[in-house]
């Protein structure tokens, strides 16, 4: 235990009034007591403590408009009135908190029959879990015991979670740690159009990254494959977004080859790109199994896998169990959301205010060198920052000076890329005409004063 003592408690603003502790406080506490890979986003870091909509509060009761939802969980805002009565409804009613899938409840089962509504047509089962990492552990398992194989092809620049097994898939050099197994993986070079990995321009592109999939296979494995798995749009890596046509010459490349394409839509699923509840699905992409998590419980911790009868029969005869998947209270607050989301024509909204906002920030592009690239799908969007557009010399400095400059000025944004140099603006799904244009307004001012130095 700790013999320091916290300095004297803050009055919180805003969230009850509740006692708070300094900024200062939590930040030496998080270092005597968290591992030293938490990360902190903001020079000044924030201690945020109330939420309504598209708006959070920090302990000071500055209002920020958040776009970037804690890490892209908050789809349908926050605590949005009907999930937060449902929760309270059931607490109140003493409904049993946890249950594993050991006994029957109706809230899982609710959940998987809504998922499947929506789920690429012949995805018949689902499973639930606490995070995207366990539902793309759970589809890779399922993969290896579907074909008897054991290699898993992945993405540079891609990531599948913070798990041993996930992380052997990652395509981050920050995010893998030393002696990180990677046995029964493969990787392929990623379909990154800004920057061709084959120096290649759209009008003299032959979809070699795509082609590159079969090489990976034919060169680095025995000619079997128990599946690939592949964001279609890659979050982490800086909200990379191959076209269409990519997704289909892969799969079929996959599936030639023997293997199971995962389509891990942690990040893109929930209808947050527009057009349908899963991108796999807007996609047409041929996928054997599907992941979700982040926005799926609107910040509640809950994954999800979607997969066909004929793999889900490879696990017959097989125990899984996952002591909190499936929970009564995540899985309502899971179909809550997805009730809202159809209720209220969320996914519409993410279609209609992604092309304003993204249009805004093409806008921005016209008037700042330093934006190399606007890039994402419906709330899913992305700038990646450069000194220069010839060299495009990653600007990580910058992204981190922009993200600081917009905080200041009420707006929450986040960062990825392998250089961290890529702006990522994802708010809630409920978000408006006249947020989007304040948000843009906000980037812009902030955009000039890191012009001027
Ligand atoms: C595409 C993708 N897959 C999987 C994960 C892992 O999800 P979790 O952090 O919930 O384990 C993430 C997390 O950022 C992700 O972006």
């Amino acid at each position: 235990m700790s013999t320091q003592k916290p300095t004297p408690i803050k009055q919180g603003a805003n969230a009850g009034d509740r006692p708070r502790r300094s900024n200062a406080d939590l930040i030496a506490a998080r270092n005597r007591h968290f591992l030293p890979t938490a990360l902190l986003y903001h020079k000044e870091p924030l201690q945020l403590v109330k939420a309504q909509g598209e708006y959070v509060w920090d302990a000071d009761g500055r209002r920020y408009l958040d776009a970037i939802g804690g890490i892209i969980c908050i789809s349908a805002g926050h605590n949005h009135p009907t999930i937060k009565a449902k929760l309270i409804q059931m607490l109140a009613d003493d409904e049993i908190q946890h249950t594993s899938l050991l006994y029957l409840s109706e809230y899982p089962v609710a959940l998987a029959e809504a998922l499947i509504e929506e789920a690429p047509e012949g995805m018949d089962r689902a499973s639930f879990t606490n995070s995207g990492s366990e539902a793309n552990e759970l589809a890779m398992m399922t993969a290896r015991q579907a074909t008897g194989e054991t290699i898993i092809v992945n993405l540079r620049h891609g990531y599948h979670g913070g798990t041993a097994s996930t992380l052997a898939q990652c395509g981050h050099h920050t995010w893998r740690f030393r002696a990180q197994p990677t046995a029964s993986t493969t990787s392929a070079m990623e379909p990154y159009c800004y920057r061709c990995p084959f120096n290649k321009k759209p009008e003299s592109c032959s979809f070699e990254c795509a082609q590159n999939v079969e090489t990976t296979i034919q060169t680095t494995t025995h000619g079997k494959i128990a599946g690939m798995i592949v964001e279609p749009v890659m979050g982490v890596g800086g909200f990379i977004d191959p076209p269409k046509e990519y997704f289909d010459l892969v799969t079929e490349i996959v599936h030639n080859y023997g293997g199971k394409y995962i389509s891990d839509e942690v990040q893109t699923g929930v209808g947050r790109c527009g057009e349908e509840f899963f991108l796999t699905k807007e996609l047409e992409i041929d996928a054997d199994m599907v992941t979700l998590a982040k926005g799926f419980g609107n910040g509640a911790a809950i994954g999800a896998v979607v997969m066909k009868t004929e793999d889900a029969e490879a696990l017959r005869g097989k125990l899984y169990f996952n002591t909190f998947g499936g929970d009564p209270l995540q899985t309502a607050q899971a179909k809550a959301t997805m009730d809202v989301i159809k209720e209220e024509n969320l996914i519409e909204n993410a279609r209609d205010m992604g092309a304003r906002l993204k249009d805004g920030m093409k806008q921005l592009m016209k008037d700042h060198a330093l934006i190399g690239d606007v890039r994402g799908r419906g709330l899913l969007l992305g700038m990646e920052l450069v000194k220069d557009r010839k060299t495009k010399e990653h600007a990580p400095q910058e992204a981190i000076a922009f993200m600081d400059k917009c905080k200041e000025k009420g707006l929450l944004l986040g960062k990825g890329g392998l250089f961290g140099n890529v702006i990522r603006v994802a708010p809630s799904m409920t978000i408006n005409a006249e947020q989007i244009d304040a948000m843009l307004a906000t980037m812009g001012e902030a955009m000039h004063e890191l012009a001027r130095g």
